[in-house]
């Protein structure tokens, strides 16, 4: 059996799988079993911001892994303490709480819980087409990937995504919070406006509801700010934040101001700041801060932008880009795009049917990013 027979032959299968079977990265590429190379748009789904193998990650870890791998929240550790401080430290300023754990559903999953029992209330308003993860309170914030689960948790509302007023209106006094991304992933690379999410912000105020951002895939430099919330110019009540954490190594976090209370005894994770992810995490937060990936995501971002749109297919109906998080809507399926990429040598992501999602990590060489452009450019003129 080769690599990938046995992983579907082992496999209780949840996605749907590309004929590929990944053994290595380093920077801003991935080698395949048969030892062909690509340059990775996928980078884990918007994971790897500092590349693939990054050394200062490997270090970290490895060193950490020599000194104490798991250590569990009923005890202190100094690793924890530095990671939980470095994130408040890049954070918008306000926030002053971090609770730590393993993946974006978890975070939204602890952003919900925390947003209920601080405010004594039950309802939440998402957005249409949001994409908050698939534990069944995420799910329940989450507009797609739903039906087949339901009934799920009840007092979860949506409404139009950058339209204020039908917000305003669906706002009760059950309302405990808000939860938006200020740029939609999953659902199709979507910024909100900047005077919308001043807008939710000040809403969220006036009502005295709690502002949960969901910022697991902006956040970590990708839009060309450490958090979209500080491109937008916001600080929200709850953040959640997961993918490029900790440089690959799986993490998740909920940082709180202090309108939000603390809730010992009432929520936990066996895992939730180990050593391990912590190390991770701090390494990952110096090498973007010292490498200045942010100014790194915004001039890579007008530079393909730019590139693109020089010689802009006739397919594209519209191209939409934040430092490195760029979605490209065309008038055809997404999919048989992203095979030709692949044929190629180029990994890209679909957002939504028709859209395709370039998520590469933020050390990605100019060059490479040139070869990127080109080759979309030539698979939609062709
Ligand atoms: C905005 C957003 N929130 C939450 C999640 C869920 O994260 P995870 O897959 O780590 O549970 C995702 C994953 O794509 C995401 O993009």
């Amino acid at each position: 059996m080769n690599s990938i027979e046995l992983e579907q032959a082992s496999a209780f299968e949840v996605y749907p799988k590309r004929d590929l079977c990944i053994v290595s990265g380093k920077g801003a590429e991935v080698t395949d079993s048969n030892g062909n190379t690509y340059i990775d748009c996928v980078a884990g789904i918007g994971v790897a911001n500092v590349g693939h193998a990054n050394p200062s990650i490997v270090n970290a870890v490895a060193t950490q892994a020599k000194t104490l791998i798991t250590c569990p929240g009923i005890f202190y550790n100094d690793i924890r303490g530095q990671c939980m401080r470095r994130l408040i430290d890049i954070a918008p300023e306000g926030m002053s709480k971090a609770f730590l754990c393993n993946s974006g559903t978890e975070a939204m999953e602890a952003a919900l819980k925390f947003a209920r029992i601080s405010t004594g209330k039950n309802e939440f308003i998402s957005a249409m087409r949001g994409f908050h993860g698939r534990s069944m309170g995420a799910l329940s914030a989450t507009f797609k990937y739903r039906q087949e689960f339901e009934p799920l948790i009840p007092g979860h509302h949506f409404v139009p995504f950058n339209n204020i007023e039908k917000l305003t209106a669906a706002i009760t006094d059950q309302t405990a919070a808000v939860v938006i991304e200020l740029i939609q992933g999953e659902g199709g690379v979507r910024p909100a406006s900047r005077e919308y999410a001043k807008q939710v912000r000040e809403l969220c105020d006036a009502k005295n509801v709690l502002l949960i951002v969901d910022e697991v895939q902006t956040g970590f430099a990708r839009t060309g700010s450490m958090f979209a919330s500080q491109h937008y110019g916001i600080c929200p009540d709850i953040m959640a934040l997961s993918k490029a954490i900790a440089g690959g190594v799986p993490m998740g976090a909920v940082l709180c101001t202090d309108n939000v209370e603390a809730v010992i005894g009432k929520h936990g994770s066996t895992f939730g700041g180990n050593p391990l992810a912590s190390a991770a995490c701090i390494a990952n937060i110096d090498y973007i801060v010292e490498n200045n990936l942010t100014e790194a995501a915004t001039s890579k971002g007008a530079r393909f932008v730019q590139r693109f749109t020089a010689n802009q297919p006739a397919l594209v109906r519209e191209i939409r880009q934040t430092g490195l998080m760029i979605g490209i809507e065309l008038k055809i399926k997404s999919k048989p795009v992203l095979e030709a990429l692949m044929e190629r040598g180029i990994l890209a992501l679909p957002a939504g049917p028709t859209v395709v999602r370039l998520l590469p990590p933020l050390i990605i060489s100019e060059d490479a990013l040139d070869t990127v452009c080109d080759t979309l450019l030539e698979v939609l003129n062709q």
